[in-house]
């Protein structure tokens, strides 16, 4: 059976869906230890940002807020709805609107890496005490933003479906 998958955006200023992506995010840190951002930022972090988030049905499965400048302030999928695609639909949403794309990734947190190398992601250096619980993170990048896009034609054509 297919699964109707629906885009949704908050733009900069808007936090509609601010509560579900936060109970997401609780979800995932609880079980994995990922995503440790305290509220008072997250909600904050989350207003400014574009956030694309991703709907079946009512359910939020995965979301993904996106600073002016490219870079992912947080991407996350729900842990039963890995390995659909979804991650990958979220960083091409972020690729419609900037040439290239940056994010920080807890240094221990191989899935995540593994994610975004398989997606063409560089590292450019790792940052010790990165987290406030002194966590070291890698900066990573993905650029030219052209020939991205025609790699992620697809999920754009998709996403416009979607909507
Ligand atoms: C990282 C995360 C967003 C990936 O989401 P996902 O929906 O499972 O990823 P996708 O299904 O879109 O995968 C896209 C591609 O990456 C690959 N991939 C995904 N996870 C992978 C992993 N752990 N190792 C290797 N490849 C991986 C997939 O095989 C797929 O390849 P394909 O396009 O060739 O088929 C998800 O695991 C997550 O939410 N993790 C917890 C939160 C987190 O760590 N966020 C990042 C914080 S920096």
């Amino acid at each position: 059976m297919s699964v109707n998958v629906e885009t949704r955006v908050d733009a900069p200023g808007s936090a509609e869906y601010a509560e579900a992506a936060w109970d997401l995010k609780e979800r995932i840190r609880e079980r994995e230890g990922v995503l440790k951002q305290r509220r008072t930022f997250f909600v904050d972090a989350y207003r400014r940002a574009e956030d694309h988030l991703l709907f079946e049905e009512d359910d939020l499965v995965g979301f993904a807020s996106v600073r002016r400048d490219g870079y992912i302030l947080f991407l996350a999928v729900a842990p039963e709805r890995r390995g659909e695609g979804y991650g990958k639909r979220l960083v091409a949403a972020a690729l419609q609107d900037h040439d290239s794309i940056s994010c920080h990734a807890r240094a221990t947190n191989e899935d995540a890496l593994s994610f975004y190398e398989h997606l063409g992601f560089e590292i450019q250096r790792r940052i010790t005490g990165y987290y406030e619980d002194g966590g070291d993170a890698y900066y990573l990048r993905l650029g030219d933003g052209a020939t991205l896009r025609e790699r992620f034609a697809d999920f754009f054509r998709r996403s416009v479906v979607g909507e």
